[in-house]
């Protein structure tokens, strides 16, 4: 009886020794890789060093998920911080010295910028050189940043008596920040990346951001308190094209926007060479004249659920009051003396 046993066994295993073969190879595959992964733990006796590397990773992972929420509540798609070839979105910044300079800076920018992934702040002060507040703000934002400046002459500035309109402001700036993108991607053939205006006295929100990052040409949207009305917005036809302009003030203007209500295709704007915004376009133009030499209002890219919802506001922050400091600057006194704000 045993005998019939050990023979039937000896030919299942002649019949099925190839696959055996595969089998014993695959476990050794499988298991030698995890002995080697896992070898410090189950084989060698885990060094104090080893041990705290597995510390770390798992202190790590930990840190990932524990980051992966935080961005699911700002509503940060994933794709947005997975994706190491994300177009970065660049933003130039003209900005002037004011005691509200640095809070504006803080609150309206930087505040909104950390939750944007792939974002680079290009800064340009309206000075004759950069100013040690804006540099230390920059060095310590957390954000990938350039800092330039390019003062405006003096015939050119703002008096307190003038319109805010009447004469053109951060014109020289944004010039400053595409040249430096121009000599950034000098020798770049194919450049991603979009480029956007963001003063300092918008509220910018999250969302717009992600509305941007694709951009194969312009991509615009609707800016909400803004010449004179409540929402200033482009209107998209049927065909999901930009066909006309909602705005109160010269509704006509080829390209009825303000600055925040645009964003441009980077390797398009260097496409066109010595596309800038014009010291001379008519007051109120500056967008439109800048706009014309790059695109045609067909090729518009409406965003934001075509142009239905509102993520930048054109909000000023109130002159601050300083009666009192005036006075106290007369006998000598400065509240600011030793302090940065
Ligand atoms: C900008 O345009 C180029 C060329 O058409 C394209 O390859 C690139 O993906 C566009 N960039 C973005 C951010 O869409
Ligand atoms: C810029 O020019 C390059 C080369 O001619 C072209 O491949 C690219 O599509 C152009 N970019 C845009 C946004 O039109």
């Amino acid at each position: 009886m045993g005998s019939l046993n050990l023979y039937i066994l000896k030919r299942r295993i002649r019949k099925w020794w190839k696959y055996l073969v595969v089998l014993i190879f695959l476990l050794a595959v499988y298991f030698g890789g995890f002995f080697h992964i896992t070898g410090n733990i189950s084989t060698t006796p885990p060094s104090e060093h080893s041990r705290n590397t597995m510390k770390e990773v798992f202190a790590l992972r930990r840190q990932i998920r524990l980051l992966k929420s935080v961005l699911k509540q700002y509503s940060i798609p994933e794709k947005e911080y997975s994706d190491v070839l994300l177009p970065v979105i660049y933003v130039i910044t003209p900005t002037y010295t004011r005691p509200q300079q640095k809070a504006e800076l803080t609150s309206r920018l930087k505040s909104v910028f950390l939750h944007v992934p792939a974002l680079h702040w290009i800064v340009v002060e309206d000075a004759p050189k950069k100013s040690q507040m804006v540099s230390n703000f920059l060095e310590s934002s957390g954000l990938t940043h350039t800092h330039l400046h390019q003062s405006t002459p003096q015939e050119w500035k703002l008096k307190d008596s003038d319109p805010k309109w009447r004469k053109p402001r951060g014109v020289l700036q944004r010039n400053a920040g595409i040249r430096w993108l121009r000599s950034k991607f000098a020798h770049d053939a194919n450049p991603r990346g979009v480029v956007y205006f963001a003063d300092d006295d918008n509220t910018y929100s999250v969302e717009l951001f992600h509305e941007m990052r694709d951009t194969h040409k312009v991509s615009v949207w609707p800016v909400a308190l803004v010449g004179g009305v409540l929402v200033e917005r482009p209107l998209v036809g049927s065909n999901g094209q930009v066909s006309s302009w909602l705005a109160g003030w010269k509704a006509d203007r080829p390209f009825a926007m303000d600055m925040a209500g645009f964003a441009v295709n980077l390797s398009l704007l260097l496409n066109k060479s010595g596309v800038e915004f014009s010291i001379d376009a008519p007051i109120g133009f500056q967008e439109s004249v800048f706009l014309e030499k790059l695109i045609t209002q067909e090729e518009l890219e409406p965003k934001a659920d075509l142009c239905t919802k509102v993520y930048v506001w054109h909000t000023r922050t109130e002159q601050p009051d300083l009666k009192q400091e005036i006075r106290l600057n007369k006998v000598g006194k400065h509240t600011d003396e030793g302090i940065e704000l």
